[in-house]
C-alpha cells in the first residue's frame, strides 16, 4: 500500500501515461506544498479536487485519470458526495492509494442509525478502515448532535469531523460550531470575488485551531468570463503564477488560515493547471491587494 510518506514515489506508469499526453514531462519534479492540520500536525497537500461531475456519474475512467493526475502531483484531498463517494472510494482501493489520498466525505446524516449505516457503506467501498473526514452540511444539526459525531471518531469510523458550506449565510452557525470545539475542519467559500470569509470566520479558524478547506475558488466558473480577454500581468511571474486559474488559487492559498483549496473540474488539463498552483511562491499581502484591485477593475 502506498504510504503518505511515499507519495512522491507514487508516479506509477499508469499515472505518468495518463498525464504525459497532456504536456507533463515524466522527469519533471512536482513537489506540492503541504500544511499541517491543526491539532494533529498531519500534512495535507494544499490543492485538492472538488466533487467533480464524473465522480457522481460513476465515470471510473475519467475519475481515475483525475485521481492519477492528483496523485502524480503530490496532491491528496478529494471532496466527495453522493454517488461520487463510491466511485472515488472504489478507485482509491484499486489504486491502493489510501495513504496519499485524503477523502472528505459529505454525509446526509438522518437518524444516528442511518448515519452509521451510511458511513459503513462508504467504508466498505473504500475497503474498510476509518474514513478520513466526515462532513455535515447542517451546522445546527451537527451542533445539536456533536457527541454523536465525536463518538464516530472514538469508534474508529472517521478520523476527523467537519462542516461544509459555500455561502456566507452559514458563517454564524459555523463559527458557533468552532467555538464549541465541535469540528476539526470547516469547508467554506473564499476568493477574490467572494472575500467575506477574511473578515471573521478565517481569523476565528486560526484562533480555534480548525483546519480550513476552501471551495468555490472560481465562483463555480463565473470567475473565468471576468478575466477572459485580459493578459495575465507580468508581475504574476513573481509568485510563479502561469494562468488565471492559478491567479485565483494562489490568492486563496496565501491566506494563512487556509489548509487546502479545492477546484471542481472534469477536464484533466484544467486539473493539471489548478494543481500547479500548489507549488512555487505565493503572493505577499501587498501583492494580494494588487491582485484584488486588478480583478475588481475588470468588473
Ligand atoms: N458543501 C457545499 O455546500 C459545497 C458547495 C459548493 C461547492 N462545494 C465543493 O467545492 C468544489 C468546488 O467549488 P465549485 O463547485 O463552486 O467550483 P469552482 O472550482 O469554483 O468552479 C468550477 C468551474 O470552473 C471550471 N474550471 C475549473 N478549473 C478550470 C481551469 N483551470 N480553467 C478554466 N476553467 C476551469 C470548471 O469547468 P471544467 O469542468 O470545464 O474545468 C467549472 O465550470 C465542488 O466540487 C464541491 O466539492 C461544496
Amino acid at each position: 500500500m502506498t504510504t503518505r510518506r511515499d507519495f512522491l514515489g507514487y508516479s506509477a506508469a499508469a499515472a505518468l501515461a495518463a498525464a504525459a499526453p497532456l504536456g507533463a514531462r515524466a522527469d519533471e519534479p512536482r513537489q506540492m506544498m503541504t500544511r499541517a492540520i491543526p491539532g494533529t500536525g498531519e500534512a495535507l497537500a494544499v490543492v485538492g479536487l472538488g466533487n467533480a461531475k464524473p465522480f457522481g456519474a460513476g465515470d471510473s475512467a475519467l475519475t481515475g485519470q483525475l485521481l492519477d493526475i492528483l496523485l502524480q502531483r503530490g496532491g491528496g484531498f478529494v471532496d466527495t458526495s453522493g454517488r461520487g463517494r463510491f466511485t472515488v472510494g472504489q478507485l482509491m482501493r484499486e489504486k491502493q492509494a489510501h495513504e496519499q489520498l485524503f477523502l472528505g466525505t459529505n454525509v446526509a446524516g438522518g437518524t444516528p442509525q442511518a448515519l452509521r449505516a451510511e458511513i459503513e457503506a462508504i467504508r466498505q467501498a473504500q475497503g474498510g478502515g476509518a474514513l478520513d473526514l466526515v462532513f455535515s452540511r447542517e451546522p445546527s444539526d451537527l451542533l445539536a448532535r456533536s457527541d454523536e459525531y465525536q463518538k464516530l471518531k472514538q469508534d474508529g469510523l472517521t478520523r476527523y469531523v467537519g462542516v461544509a458550506r459555500s455561502n456566507e449565510q452559514f458563517y454564524p452557525p459555523i463559527m458557533e460550531l468552532m467555538r464549541a470545539g465541535a469540528v476539526d475542519f470547516i469547508q467554506i467559500n473564499y476568493s477574490m470575488l467572494e472575500p467575506g470569509a477574511a473578515d471573521e470566520i478565517l481569523p476565528l479558524a486560526q484562533e480555534q485551531n480548525v483546519a480550513v478547506i476552501i471551495n468555490r475558488p472560481f465562483v463555480n466558473g463565473r470567475y473565468f468570463p471576468r478575466v477572459s480577454g485580459h493578459e495575465l500581468p507580468e508581475w504574476a511571474a513573481e509568485f510563479d503564477c502561469t494562468s488565471w486559474a492559478q491567479f485565483s488559487l494562489k490568492f486563496i492559498l496565501a491566506h494563512p488560515a487556509v489548509n487546502c483549496v479545492i477546484t471542481e473540474t472534469a477536464n484533466p488539463r484544467h486539473a493539471i493547471d489548478n494543481l500547479g498552483a500548489g507549488s512555487g511562491r505565493l503572493p505577499d499581502e501587498a501583492t494580494r491587494r494588487r491582485m484584488q484591485n486588478l480583478i475588481q477593475e475588470m468588473a
